[in-house]
This record gives C-alpha cells, sequence and structure tokens, in this order.
C-alpha cells in the first residue's frame, strides 16, 4: 500500500532518478521504510507508487522529511542546493553522497571539486553533527537495482563506504550488507577523491567492451 505516513525512515533525495530510485527499490525490498524526495513532488508519488507496487512494501514521498539517514542521488550540478536544504530541512543524522564530481558534456574525467572529493565537499557544506558516508560511486544504477552479490561463488562486485565517523559508515554498511550488496568499509572520507575518479574509467570500458555496467571487486576478502 502507497503511504505517506512514517514513524522513521529512510529519505532518497533525487529518489526519481536512475540511482536513486535503484537504491530505493533495493532498500524497500527488505523492508526498510522510505520516502522519495523530489523537486517535482508528482514524479516523487508516482516513483513511490511504482516501487511501492514492484517491491510490495510501503514507499512514500514527501517534501521536507524527517528522518535519521538521507540519501543523496543527484549529480554535481546540484549537489550544493540540495545538501543546503538537508542541512536545514531534515533532522538527519548520516547522509549517503553518491556523487560523481562530472561536468556535462564533458564526462571522460572527474572534476574533483577544491575540497579534495565531492564527498568531503558534502561534509563541509553540512553542519556539524551530520555525517557524510560516501558509497554507490562505483556501480551502475541497473546494477544496484538488479545484481546478486554472489554468482557462482564469486562476489559480483563491491561497493565502497567511506567516512569520518566510524558510527555512521558501519550504519552503513550493515545497512546496505542487508540488502544484498557486498559493501566494504573503505576507510575515512578523504579517501573518496580515489574512489570517486574510478567511475569515468568504468564508463569507458562499458563503451569499449560493450560492457552492460562494469563495476570494481576487492579481491583477497572472504565472501
Ligand atoms: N546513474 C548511475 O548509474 C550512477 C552510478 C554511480 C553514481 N551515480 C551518481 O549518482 C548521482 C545521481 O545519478 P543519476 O544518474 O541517478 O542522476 P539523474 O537520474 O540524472 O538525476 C537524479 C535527480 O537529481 C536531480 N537533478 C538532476 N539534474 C539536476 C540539475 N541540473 N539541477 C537540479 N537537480 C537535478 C533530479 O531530482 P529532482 O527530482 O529533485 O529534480 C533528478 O531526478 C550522480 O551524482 C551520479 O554521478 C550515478
Amino acid at each position: 500500500m502507497f503511504t505517506t505516513e512514517f514513524a522513521s525512515l529512510i529519505a532518497v533525495i533525487g529518489g526519481i532518478g536512475d540511482l536513486g530510485s535503484a537504491i530505493a527499490r533495493r532498500l524497500a525490498k527488505v523492508g526498510e521504510r522510505e520516502v522519495i524526495g523530489s523537486q517535482n513532488p508528482a514524479k516523487a508519488v508516482e516513483t513511490a507508487i511504482r516501487l511501492t507496487a514492484a517491491t510490495a512494501r510501503s514507499v512514500g514521498a514527501a517534501g521536507n522529511i524527517q528522518t535519521e539517514l538521507v540519501i543523496l542521488t543527484e549529480p554535481l550540478a546540484s549537489q550544493e542546493a540540495a545538501l543546503r536544504k538537508i542541512g536545514e530541512a531534515i533532522a538527519a543524522k548520516n547522509v549517503v553522497d553518491t556523487t560523481v564530481p562530472l561536468v556535462p558534456p564533458k564526462v571522460k574525467r572527474v572534476r574533483l571539486p577544491p575540497e579534495g572529493s565531492a564527498a568531503v565537499r558534502a561534509q563541509k557544506i553540512l553542519v556539524d553533527g551530520i555525517h557524510v558516508v560516501s558509497a554507490f560511486q562505483n556501480t551502475a544504477a541497473h546494477n544496484t537495482a538488479a545484481h546478486k552479490l554472489v554468482t557462482d561463488g564469486v562476489v559480483d562486485r563491491d561497493v565502497l563506504a567511506l567516512g569520518k565517523d566510524k558510527l555512521a559508515r558501519y550504519s552503513v554498511v550493515r545497512l546496505v550488507g542487508a540488502c544484498g550488496l557486498r559493501i566494504l568499509n573503505t576507510g575515512t572520507l578523504v579517501k573518496s577523491t580515489a574512489a570517486e575518479p574510478l567511475t569515468p574509467s568504468l564508463n569507458f570500458i562499458n563503451k569499449q567492451d560493450t560492457v552492460d555496467g562494469s563495476g570494481i571487486r576487492i579481491t583477497g576478502i572472504k565472501c
């Protein structure tokens, strides 16, 4: 049943987009309660209804949301404005930032901001007490929605989680791990300066080798 009433939940901002709706779908399937946030309320409702139907779970849509966790899935162009709204309007403790700093139409390489990475920039924009965890930059949206954790005994691909606050990082690792993705605690936020630039290389591989969404996998870890 579609709903707009929740006690505690996860907000997916930019959730009508490719990555946001993929993450929302994944979380809804394992019973997490979510709302889709968008500048376009009608489309947010439409997406929430679609996800509700696809997952047989309740997904809602809302503007100002009181929630412990926000997942931000917007491009670099709107990252700052979205974060400022999150800082003002949402009582979040943790924010998952998925931004790859690309500036269309030139998307063959990242444009790391002066702060070092999009994630570090996000942390600087947000008020003290809100912790940023960087994740999902190296996983294509359709794979995030659909891929299995293990295929023929081999981990399909990894999501990296980076954040300054250990508790925030662990809680994101637990949440994402529970929905069937292998997510690795990869250390502090400053390392996002290495993770974010990998994405254009993956896009290059996809194009050159006609791969349907390449990803990264860290070896040497038993799954
Ligand atoms: N797609 C992928 O496979 C993928 C994989 C890894 C990482 N990422 C990263 O995840 C983030 C989201 O990617 P996406 O492909 O899901 O993005 P998207 O579908 O193009 O856009 C997501 C949402 O961002 C808002 N938005 C888009 N362009 C905007 C603009 N110029 N100004 C203001 N708001 C804008 C819109 O939200 P409103 O409805 O609120 O307007 C839109 O629904 C990006 O930073 C991307 O680099 C994407």
